[in-house]
């Protein structure tokens, strides 16, 4: 793909797309959809705060400066040398190598500006796609964590994948 891919900081007026993005059925193992875009909305006021805090980094992932979707790090509150991500991409742009490339600059992000030492991947066991963007960004699996994903009241298993540096 020679489109430029590149991370920026979440902003309020990206709530609409976010919304149209992550408002999709077929995103079958992230479920992550705001009510509405003012749900949306109020989420993306609180991602300065939490960069201040040192609990969340969150990003746009940008096509040739379009939204695609967005990723992020959350920091271990009680090991703040761990970071685990995230990211989704909308389904117009699936398996074009868009998530493995902003994964990659998001663990530059993690690894230097954050200065982490450890990140981490959990995904659904079912969640292929986003094993395999793990593995093609050099992720090692570590095992199955077992009842580590929640949604509502069912518990899933999720898959943890790492990757850590000197
Ligand atoms: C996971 C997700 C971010 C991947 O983004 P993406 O831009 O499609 O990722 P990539 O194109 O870099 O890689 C996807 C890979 O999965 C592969 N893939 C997708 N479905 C597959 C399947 N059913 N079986 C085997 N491989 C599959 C693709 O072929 C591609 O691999 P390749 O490059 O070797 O061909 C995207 O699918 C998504 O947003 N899903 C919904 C949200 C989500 O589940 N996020 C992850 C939470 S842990």
């Amino acid at each position: 793909m020679k489109e430029k891919i590149e991370l920026r900081y979440q902003r309020v007026f990206d709530a609409k797309r976010f919304f149209e993005i992550l408002n999709n059925p077929n995103f079958k193992y992230f479920k992550v959809c705001p009510k509405d875009i003012e749900a949306e909305k109020d989420f993306l006021r609180q991602n300065s705060e939490k960069r201040k805090n040192n609990q969340e980094f969150n990003y746009a992932i940008l096509l040739d400066g379009k939204l695609v979707g967005g990723c992020g790090i959350h920091i271990n509150q009680f090991r703040t040398f761990i970071g685990e991500i995230g990211y989704f991409v909308d389904e117009e742009y699936w398996d074009k190598g868009i998530g493995t490339k902003a994964i990659k600059l998001l663990e530059d992000i993690g690894f230097q500006k954050l200065g982490l030492k450890r990140i981490e991947i959990l995904m659904h066991p079912k969640n292929i796609s986003s094993e395999k963007v793990a593995l093609k960004c050099g992720y090692k699996k570590e095992g199955t964590m077992e009842k580590a994903c929640r949604n509502g009241d069912e518990y899933a298993d999720a898959h943890l994948y790492a990757k850590v540096t000197t």
